[in-house]
């Protein structure tokens, strides 16, 4: 990640050497006094008190007559009871990394503030904004009486038709860890726990419970692995939620190595490992190879670490040991991250501050917003007379569906603006967030804005034809369990696009999208912008980009393709129709070449590379110098605003090395705000991992010379230049 300094002087962000010193000891320091009230509890602990730890309940009342216990908030994800004679609370946990969620079958929903789609936040390439957007749904979590926020999706965009990409951060493990676990970081701000997930390589839906993630260890370590690894140095989240695949054959909430030996050995991590809802298969197994607390109980099909675990500890097979460092681990993060010492009050969501918090959320969505084409300056809009058409955007935005589906104030109570749109079991329902881009627009332009829903193609391009400008709205709904079977838009819409562009040629799409889709019409829109799921103020942040209000500052956190057989995977494997099978897919197709690497090494040109992303200004990148400085590379370059109107840039710096999986990989990069004419000189430390290769715990950093490339996307370098790197091995930590 990169910082910057006034090209004026020498306004470093770092602090002196000795604060440093002082800030590495007093952490050392806490952690010591946590690690040693964590024993001091554990201590105090009957076994009962430790069993009672590891086993958490599904929060709201389901079929089959389950019941969950009466502490549980209603209609939430999950409850952990606690031990009051030792003042540790019950964990009301609650979905998830987009706002406080409330799960489909609850009549009322909790309404909360929803922020963009976790891909969205990662393409505003902005950790101030990610920062931002954590502490808001973490306090809306805490006021909302939950403790526990499952949050922190960073699972690598490797699938682009997975439909739980826009919970996740992309396809790049730097971009996508930084952006997770700056997200659990302000979300931990609140004294709350967040976890990251899902543990590990749960990268598409399809047979999401019997599927195998099929890789090397040292692929897996490079890719998928140093997305989480990062994100849980970044944001330190209190636990890590295993997912329910297979990687290489064993469930990943019984998998040693990756449990035992990646996570809390490689990687030092303290806290604990809490299974998805449904994800256990054992006892013995599970808890001898990682997992510490079964989570949502309801799921399994059966209580794992239930009785069966106070037997087999009874008996020997788990040590008394081995449940002590459970319930330790446990209650280690409850202490770290302040929900001890500053317990949740219950339910106050009445002092929630949602003018507030929806300024946070917009703003999210403007700088996620990319504009990907703009031919002859067609925006920001100047017309008088604007045809606006399809997306429902008369009624709302779109959001994603699942376990992490928030609800919207102003919405119908199921959420349902649309009744007969999407479907009603999970992971339904279709909800549309009541913030219309239509009513926006005309509320922030002097043009004369119609509306023609786009389901008749006449009428649409009757309306096309009688507007200056045309800015049609095109959805793909996307969710949890399932995948997209295809990439290009669902319905009839491409054909729409086509329809209208080819009536007026001065047409502008916006893609409400989970994550990349193909554009067959592309040749005809003179404009295309990515607004991705834009949250509860999606509408107002679509509107002011397309006026102008707000320069688009967005770029492409996963790559776009033409087509999908340009994919490692031209077709998703496995089926729906059994979601238990047993499927192998084959990550040792693209191993370490996920997205953008994938497409350097094949020598493929996408629709849209990775990083892309146009802006209302335009911007220069000079001036890249590098040096080795301790060991890795320190990048400096200048990026001037040669335009006529403000706007913000994100200059990216790309490494290269002999032998690699790519030609290259994002290095850091830096986004800046400046003025028309003005200049900022921007640097980047690339954190020597990215510089090497895994070789077990360890990173290989091969001396020789190494390629800096000074870059606006991954397929538009600017400048290049040479360090010379002496080589050495460094740790798990890149040390
Ligand atoms: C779901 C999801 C997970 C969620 C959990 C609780 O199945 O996989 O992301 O946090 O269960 O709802």
């Amino acid at each position: 990640m990169g910082r910057y300094r006034d090209a004026s002087g020498m306004k470093t962000i770092f602090s002196g050497l000795a604060a440093s010193l002082t800030l590495l000891m007093a952490a050392t320091t806490q952690a010591q006094d946590t690690d040693a009230r964590a024993d001091a509890l554990v201590k105090q602990m009957t076994q009962a008190e430790k069993l009672q730890l590891v086993f958490g309940f599904y929060a709201t009342p389901s079929k089959k007559d389950y019941m969950p216990p009466a502490e549980v908030i209603s209609h939430s994800a999950g409850f952990v009871p606690g031990i009051a004679r030792l003042n540790i609370p019950n964990q009301w946990q609650t979905d998830a990394g987009l706002g406080v969620a409330s799960h489909r079958t609850m009549e009322q929903p909790r309404l909360r503030t929803a922020l963009p789609s976790g891909i969205a936040t990662a393409a505003t390439w902005n950790p101030e904004i990610a920062l931002a957007g954590g502490q808001m749904i973490g306090n809306e979590a805490r006021l909302s009486g939950f403790n526990v926020m499952l949050s922190g999706g960073a699972n690598l965009l490797r699938e682009p038709r997975n439909g739980r990409n826009f919970e996740y951060a992309g396809e790049d493990p730097y971009l996508a860890g930084i952006m997770a676990g700056t997200t659990i970081k302000g979300i931990q701000s609140n004294h709350i726990v967040a976890t990251t997930k899902h543990f590990a390589l749960n990268d598409q839906e399809t047979n999401r419970h019997g599927i195998s993630a099929d890789i090397t260890e040292n692929d897996a370590r490079q890719t998928d692995l140093l997305a989480f690894q990062i994100a849980i140095e970044t944001g330190q989240p209190g636990s890590v939620m295993c997912s329910y695949n297979r990687v290489n054959g064993t469930y990943a909430c019984e998998n040693d190595w990756l449990l035992n030996t990646v996570l809390k050995s490689d990687w030092g991590y303290k806290g604990y490992v809490m299974s998805d809802w449904g994800a256990v298969h054992s006892t013995i197994p599970a808890a001898l190879n990682g997992l510490d607390q079964e989570s949502g109980y309801f799921f399994d099909a059966s209580p794992y670490f239930g009785d069966a675990m106070k037997e087999a500890v009874a008996d020997g097979h788990i040590s008394e040991a081995r449940l002590d460092d459970m319930a330790r681990r446990i209650v280690r993060s409850l202490a770290a991250d302040g929900v001890l010492d500053d317990p949740v009050k219950g339910d106050r969501g009445a002092e929630i501050d949602y003018k507030a918090h929806a300024n946070v959320t917009q703003a999210d969505a403007e700088q996620a917003i990319v504009l990907l084409k703009n031919t002859a300056g067609l925006l920001p809009l100047k017309a008088k007379r604007i045809a606006v058409i399809g997306g429902h955007a008369d009624v709302g935005v779109l959001s994603g569906g699942g376990s992490s589906q928030v609800y919207p104030y102003g919405a119908p109570a199921n959420g349902r603006i649309l009744p007969n749109e999407g479907p009603n079991d999970f992971p339904g329902p279709m909800v549309w967030y009541p913030s219309s881009p239509l009513k926006a627009l005309a509320a922030h332009s002097r043009a004369r804005v119609t509306y023609a829903d786009g389901k008749d193609l006449k009428a649409a391009v009757r309306a096309a034809r009688g507007a200056d400008v045309v800015v049609v709205f095109a959805t793909q709904w996307t969710g949890e369990q399932i995948d997209v079977t295809s990439l290009n838009l669902p319905g009839d819409q491409d054909a729409l696009i086509t329809a209208v562009a080819r009536a007026n040629p001065k047409t502008v799409v916006v893609l409400e999208t989970g994550g990349p889709v193909v554009m067959p019409w592309i040749g005809h829109a003179a404009a295309v912008l990515e607004a991705w799921y834009p949250g509860t103020s999606g509408g107002e942040a679509i509107a002011r980009v397309l006026t102008g209000e707000v320069n688009p500052s967005g770029h492409l956190p996963a790559t776009f393709p033409v087509s999908e057989a340009q994919l490692p995977r031209p077709k998703l494997d496995g089926s729906a129709e059994d979601q238990q099978a047993r499927v192998d897919v084959d990550y040792r197709i693209e191993g370490s070449a996920v997205g953008y690497k994938w497409f350097d090494k094949k020598g493929i040109k996408p629709l849209f590379p990775f990083g892309y992303g146009l802006s209302y200004t335009t911007f220069k990148l000079s001036g890249l110098k590098a040096q080795a400085v301790d060991g890795t590379v320190h990048a400096t370059a200048t990026v001037t605003n040669s335009g006529a109107r403000a706007g913000m840039a994100v200059a990216q710096i790309y490494v290269s090395g002999d032998g690699w999986e790519a030609p290259k990989r994002l290095g850091g990069w830096a986004k800046v705000a400046l003025k028309p004419g003005e200049s900022k000189t921007v640097e980047v430390t690339v954190d020597p991992r990215l510089l090497s290769t895994a070789d077990g715990k360890a990173w290989v950093l091969k001396g020789g010379d190494y390629k800096v490339i000074l870059a606006s996307s991954a397929a538009d370098p600017i400048a290049t230049t040479t360090v010379h790197l002496d080589g050495r091995t460094l740790d798990a930590a890149g040390h």
